[in-house]
């Protein structure tokens, strides 16, 4: 006797996380939504279907739109329309497929003139994209000028692994951000250039009110010391952020701020 097939696998199997450790372990302040995450794996998809689902993720879940704008210069990043025409010329030999897969995984691999290599690895915390949705992006990006030929199988089997399974891990800030976000009002005197969620609304800095959506603490802990070491945000003034503030914080407050800046979400 032959068993039927009882179920279908669907194409689009949207798989809400209940509990999602990586946030629920990481501010305990903060409520944030589980993210909802994309499986195709097995799934039949049309290059159409694939496209709008990886657009869905840039506007959504992929956080790009807090950096990169489509047919919008003067962002924290490059505009990335035609980006699907132009990424096939950008490193000899490489075709756009690859190059948009290396900018996605290993931002740093190529540096795009005129920005600072601050761009997260996007299957890494905190945006820690899947597989899939690896997959729709890469197809979303070619489309915008270039060709949809992106299968699961160019995504390494290794991107998004942390992801996969709550396995992520945080590093937890031990610092108090309530104590952080007077060292960010007061003495670090940050609020005098930086908008933070309600608080400040000098534009002089970059609006820091995603932060914690879009970099990683290494990046924050890092930036806080020596502004310069990361470069300088593209769209902003070289040399304007103070650099003396490893000296003037004390621990205490430094890593109570970073816990601050890491509720920004
Ligand atoms: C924190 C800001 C930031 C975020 C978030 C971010 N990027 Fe970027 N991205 C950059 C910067 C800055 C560059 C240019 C420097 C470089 O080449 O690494 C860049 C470069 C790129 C490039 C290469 C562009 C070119 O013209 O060659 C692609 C493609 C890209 N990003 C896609 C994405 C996508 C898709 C997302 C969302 C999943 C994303 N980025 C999220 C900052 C960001
Ligand atoms: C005098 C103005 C000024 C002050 C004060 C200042 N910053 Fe900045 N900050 C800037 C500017 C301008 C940039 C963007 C240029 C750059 O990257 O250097 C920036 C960039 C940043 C970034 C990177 C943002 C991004 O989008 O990648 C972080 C994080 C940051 N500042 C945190 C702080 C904190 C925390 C304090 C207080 C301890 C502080 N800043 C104080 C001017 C300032």
């Amino acid at each position: 006797m032959r068993v039927p097939v009882a179920v279908k696998v669907g194409a689009f199997a949207l798989v809400v996380m209940g509990t999602y450790t990586y946030y629920a372990n990481s501010i305990p302040q903060i409520q944030s939504k589980p993210p909802a995450e994309l499986s195709l794996e097995g799934g039949n998809v049309t290059p159409a279907q694939l496209v709008k689902a990886g657009e869905e993720i840039f506007h959504t879940k992929g956080t790009c739109e807090i950096c990169h704008r489509i047919g919008q210069k003067g962002t924290r990043a490059p505009d990335l329309a035609g980006i699907g025409a132009r990424a096939g010329k950008t490193k000899p030999g490489m075709s756009a497929k690859q190059y948009i897969i290396e900018s996605l995984l290993q931002p740093g691999a190529y540096i795009v003139e005129g920005y600072p290599n601050i761009m997260p690895q996007v299957d890494k915390p905190p945006i820690a994209l899947n597989r899939s949705e690896l997959w729709a992006l890469v197809a979303f990006l070619e489309s915008l000028g270039g060709n949809v030929d992106v299968t699961l199988d160019d995504i390494p089997k290794t991107a998004g692994a942390a992801a996969a399974g709550g396995a992520a891990v945080e590093i937890k800030i031990p610092g108090d951000p309530k104590a952080g976000e007077v060292v960010f009002t007061t003495k670090g005197g940050c609020i005098a250039c930086h908008k933070a969620g309600k608080i400040g609304a000098s534009p002089v800095g970059p609006d820091l009110s995603q932060i914690a959506k879009i970099q990683t603490p290494d990046y924050i802990m890092k930036k806080i010391l020596d502004p310069a070491g990361s470069g300088t945000v593209a769209g902003f003034p070289k040399g304007v952020m103070p650099p003396m503030f490893g000296q003037t914080l004390t621990a205490k407050e430094y890593v109570d701020l970073v816990a601050f800046l890491m509720t920004l979400k």
